[in-house]
């Protein structure tokens, strides 16, 4: 496994093969790597000749400065547990090396980025297209792997590829869950017992909220996962909402879309956590 961090030098290494029409799959992460990044590394070498993991915490995405510094980060980890998959190459950049000017670049996602994350997190996803379409230029894979834990974002991605004729196909991966349903998060490693114990609360929303889509009205539905948040102490709900999956536009009658997904962002003591659910489609 070779670990590259400057762009000319990967690029000098993968030009060979854009040259020999090997396929590339390619991962990009923030490190901090848990099950669910293994699973998408996993598909990539499946698919492809060639898989590239990048691990960048993208200082750009982030709209709060603590979240940033605290984000864990552990590069040594990160490489002993690539070393054990097949991941061909690791890209590490800096921050200097990736943004050695002031970042601009402003995207049009219209409506997309203007609901749950998006709404929450000002400048996130713009943040997020500046880095991937970057990565995707330098990298030039011929198949991405994101996670659906990231719903919103991977609506998103899509809709980059297509706006920028970026030559790219993106896979979309299951998201991996811990054996009592929390979804796998790098942020889960800032959790202590308590927060732990209690985060398996969005699951569980969102499961009750599966099984009650069938019986309750939309805006009943939200209610009661609203109620079973103020009854817990250390979760705090930030949003619960029932969007259709292709516009993420939140429905108020089930009858307005085929294709709903619920999704959830909530805080666990100080760490903010989300997950999503397709209820049917
Ligand atoms: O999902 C993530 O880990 C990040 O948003 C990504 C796609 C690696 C961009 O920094």
């Amino acid at each position: 496994m070779q670990v590259i961090e400057k762009i000319s030098d990967i690029q000098a290494v993968l030009s060979g093969h854009w040259n020999n029409k090997t396929s590339i799959g390619f991962v990009p992460t923030m490190g901090a790597l848990h099950n669910g990044h293994l699973s998408l590394i996993k598909n990539a070498g499946k698919e492809n000749d060639l898989v590239v993991c990048s691990i960048f915490v993208n200082p750009v995405q982030f709209n709060n400065k603590e979240d940033f510094k605290s984000y864990p980060r552990d590069i040594q980890s990160d490489l002993n547990i690539l070393e054990k998959v097949k991941c061909d190459i690791v890209f590490h950049p800096s921050a200097e090396e990736m943004y050695p000017g002031p970042v601009d670049g402003r995207f049009d996602f219209g409506d997309l980025d203007k609901v749950m994350e998006g709404a929450h997190r000002p400048g996130h996803f713009n943040g997020v297209a500046i880095v991937v379409s970057k990565l995707f230029d330098i990298v030039k894979p011929a198949r991405a792997y994101f996670g659906l834990k990231d719903f919103q974002q991977l609506v998103i991605i899509y809709r980059l590829v297509k706006d920028h004729n970026i030559p790219v196909e993106i896979v979309p991966c299951t998201t991996v869950r811990e054996e009592d349903g929390l979804a796998m998060s790098s942020r889960n490693k800032l959790l202590g017992k308590t927060e732990r114990r209690h985060a398996v609360l969005l699951y569980k929303s969102l499961k009750m909220a599966k099984v009650q889509s069938g019986y309750l009205p939309v805006a009943q539905l939200k209610k009661m996962i609203e109620e079973s948040f103020r009854h817990d102490k250390v979760m705090k709900l930030e949003y619960f909402e029932i969007v259709d999956m292709l516009t993420l536009k939140p429905i108020k009658l089930w009858s307005e879309s085929k294709q709903v997904v619920a999704c959830i962002a909530a805080y666990a003591g100080n760490i903010r956590l989300i997950d999503n659910l397709v209820i049917f489609s």
